[in-house]
């Protein structure tokens, strides 16, 4: 399946997305300190009848990836929705089943709150609803302490571990280095603009009852960033909604473990879409 690179000017920036498939619209949102690329596996097996959509959220990867750009100054997840949302303008696409993985389901939770009417589905993959605590808050101060230090490296060897899964940390040594190369394309300034946005991102748990669209809650069972029992709880909270545990995967289930996670994903879409 061939996978299209495009680059669209929103709000005076370049964003990059990756298309691929023909049908319904799909978009997929990626996680922390990744970029559109982090997809690749969902990318190059579309479900059949569907369109995938991956962006780089505002300043990842893109066209000045690992040059120096224009400052993104701070960044909010409504900031990174309201790309998202410029980019279903820009495709004319009127609604699209959202799928977020970590803080890219942070980002639909935005988009959901700005446009509900625009999100057809929700895939929520090892996220959480809530706010950072005071704990979390703290730590992303030393994690932006860290960036201005060490860079981009700093970052992808102090998450790197954690990110994936114990299983793949001992068996799949090339999951791993895929991961560090996804981390080190993307700029630094991109990457503490988005410690920025999650840091100040709000709750969203408010919005949970609420929710009448069809939803898959996915979480690797070594998850050790957003620990099972959160996306028990998400699961619990969304009316209807699906849960799948995939087994021997981490944080990033969808690079651990592929075919289970597009297996998942393209049951759900026949079932529930
Ligand atoms: C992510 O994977 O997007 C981040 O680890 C999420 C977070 O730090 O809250």
């Amino acid at each position: 399946m061939p996978l299209r690179e495009q680059h669209v000017t929103i709000d005076g920036r370049v964003l990059r997305y990756l298309d691929t498939g023909a049908g319904a619209p799909f978009l997929l949102v990626h996680a922390f300190p990744l970029s559109a690329d982090l997809w690749e596996p969902q990318l190059l097996a579309p479900p059949p009848g569907w369109r995938l959509i991956a962006p780089d959220l505002r300043g990842f990867r893109g066209p000045d990836a690992g040059r120096p750009v224009e400052p993104l100054g701070d960044v909010t997840v409504d900031d990174y929705a309201r790309d998202l949302l410029g980019l279903l303008d820009h495709l004319e696409i009127a609604a699209a089943v959202v799928g977020g993985l970590s803080m890219g389901g942070y980002v639909t939770f935005a988009l959901l709150r700005q446009a509900p009417r625009r999100v057809r589905g929700l895939v929520l993959a090892d996220t959480r609803p809530q706010a950072d605590s005071d704990e979390g808050r703290a730590k992303r101060r030393d994690m932006l302490a860290l960036i201005a230090r060490d860079g981009v490296e700093g970052v992808a060897e102090a998450m790197l571990p954690g990110l994936v899964g114990a299983t793949t940390l001992r068996d799949r040594p090339e999951v791993v280095a895929r991961v560090e190369r996804l981390i080190l394309a993307n700029h630094a300034d991109a990457v503490r603009a988005a410690v920025s946005a999650m840091m100040t991102r709000p709750d969203s748990t408010p919005l949970l009852a609420a929710i009448d669209r069809p939803t898959l809650v996915m979480a690797g069972q070594e998850d050790a960033i957003i620990p099972l029992d959160v996306a028990e709880a998400l699961h619990g909270a969304i009316p209807g909604s699906r849960l799948t545990v995939l087994p021997g995967a981490g944080h990033l289930p969808n690079l651990e473990h592929p075919e289970a996670f597009n297996a998942a994903l393209a049951r759900f879409l026949e079932e529930r879409l």
